[in-house]
């Protein structure tokens, strides 16, 4: 089944419902921290504008639980969004009822208008139909750019499309077009690097990947646990016990598939007590006391030496608290080497993004996927809830 893309609507001079992922961090002052995903979704706004379409933006920021929170307002990202387009950007403070109707019906061709945070209603997140049809009833055409939040089966993100002819946007359809491309025909030697903290967020990842791959790097906190099941000293590292068994079985698993998986060698530790001094141990022995916080210098060479060598890599987690300098060193290694040309690199998850923002190398990987969650879950082979209702 094909994706039924935007460019397939007639939407000249209509009243086209957008649903974007606006979910971005903002800084203390509740000002927008990191634009990336606003501009992701220019390409798709500027479209619908050249069309004369008159735009009506919706989307969720944080999770504030079915009540209206007043740092979670939208007004900072119209704000942003009209400095980034150029132009006056409408904006009301809900997202249904008489308010939002009026101004709908004071659009003109090609104004933008953005409706106020969509879970601030209860119905948003429970996909109450009553609520999918309120929003619907804005609008003439469902256009879904919102990748990010495709694995979500929400009001705006599914049930909208229930009531409206429906597409996905263009950065909807980039997202699956990349993303499809490296389960379907990926250029080998194909690897996957996976970090961050917790192996129960990428259990389904790695199930899926063994299938695909020709070898998993691991670092972060999630490591800890696979060094563990084959019998590593961790000191006071993080280790996620419940979760020994599956890591047992999964490098059993990959080596009967011939599947490298690569661990740490060393590891950068420090005591628990205090996070100076700081030590690289053998990954084997941590000492009592002490807690690996970032993959070792050895680890961080071989792991680059292998990206380099690949034709595609899939990037989600970081190698380390990367946010503190002295255990950002084995994330900045794995993001240089995914920004060398020659190589399909495509990064997905808040962290590793902010890994490679912050050594400028964002412009410099092949794709940097707006989705952190729905990511992982399309390449688990799940089907996104947002995406199944813009199939033809
Ligand atoms: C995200 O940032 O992953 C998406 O915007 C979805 O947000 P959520 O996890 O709160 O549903």
């Amino acid at each position: 089944m094909d994706l039924k893309t935007m460019r397939s609507l007639d939407i000249k001079g209509k009243k086209v419902l957008v649903r974007v992922d606006f979910n971005v961090p903002l800084d203390d002052d509740g000002r927008v921290a990191d634009d990336t995903r606003i501009k992701a979704t220019l390409p798709t706004i500027k479209y619908l504008v050249d069309q004369g379409a008159r735009v009506i933006l919706m989307s969720h920021l944080g999770r504030p639980k079915g009540k209206v929170v007043e740092k979670l307002r939208l007004d900072d990202v119209a704000r942003r969004l009209g400095e980034l387009l150029g132009r006056e950007i409408k904006k009301v403070d809900d997202c249904i009822g008489s308010e939002a109707a009026k101004a709908v019906e004071g659009l003109k061709q090609g104004e933008i208008l953005l409706l106020e945070n969509l879970r601030f209603h209860p119905e948003e997140e429970k996909n109450e139909s009553g609520f999918a049809k309120e929003l619907a009833s804005l609008a003439e055409v469902y256009i879904n750019d919102a990748f990010g939040t495709a694995h979500r089966a929400h009001a705006s993100t599914a049930g909208v499309a229930n009531y409206l002819p429906a597409a996905a946007g263009l950065l909807m359809e980039k997202e699956i077009k990349v993303l499809g491309s490296i389960l379907s025909d990926p250029d080998h030697p194909f690897l996957a690097v996976l970090g961050g903290a917790k192996v129960s967020d990428k259990i389904g990842v790695l199930n899926s990947l063994v299938g695909k791959v020709d070898a998993i790097l691991l670092g972060g906190g999630m490591a800890n646990t696979f060094l563990k099941a084959k019998g590593s000293e961790l000191g006071d590292s993080l280790v996620d016990d419940d979760n020994l068994d599956f890591a047992r079985k999964f490098l059993d698993m990959a080596a009967e598939r011939g599947v490298r998986v690569e661990l740490p060698v060393d590891l950068v530790t420090a005591s628990s007590g205090d996070q100076d001094p700081v030590q690289v141990v053998d990954s084997g022995s941590v000492p009592s006391g002490w807690r690996a916080l970032d993959i070792g210098p050895r680890t961080a060479d071989l792991y680059s030496q292998l990206i380099k060598k690949a034709k595609t890599a899939f990037w989600n987690g970081p190698m380390g608290v990367f946010e503190e300098e002295q255990f950002a060193h084995g994330s900045e290694m794995v993001a240089r080497a995914l920004s060398e040309p020659g190589l399909t690199s495509i990064v997905g998850g808040g962290d590793s993004l902010a890994v490679l923002e912050k050594y400028g190398l964002a412009g410099q990987v092949t794709h940097a996927s707006t989705g952190g969650g729905a990511s992982l879950e399309f390449l688990e082979g799940r089907e996104l809830p947002g995406v199944a209702v813009l199939m033809k």
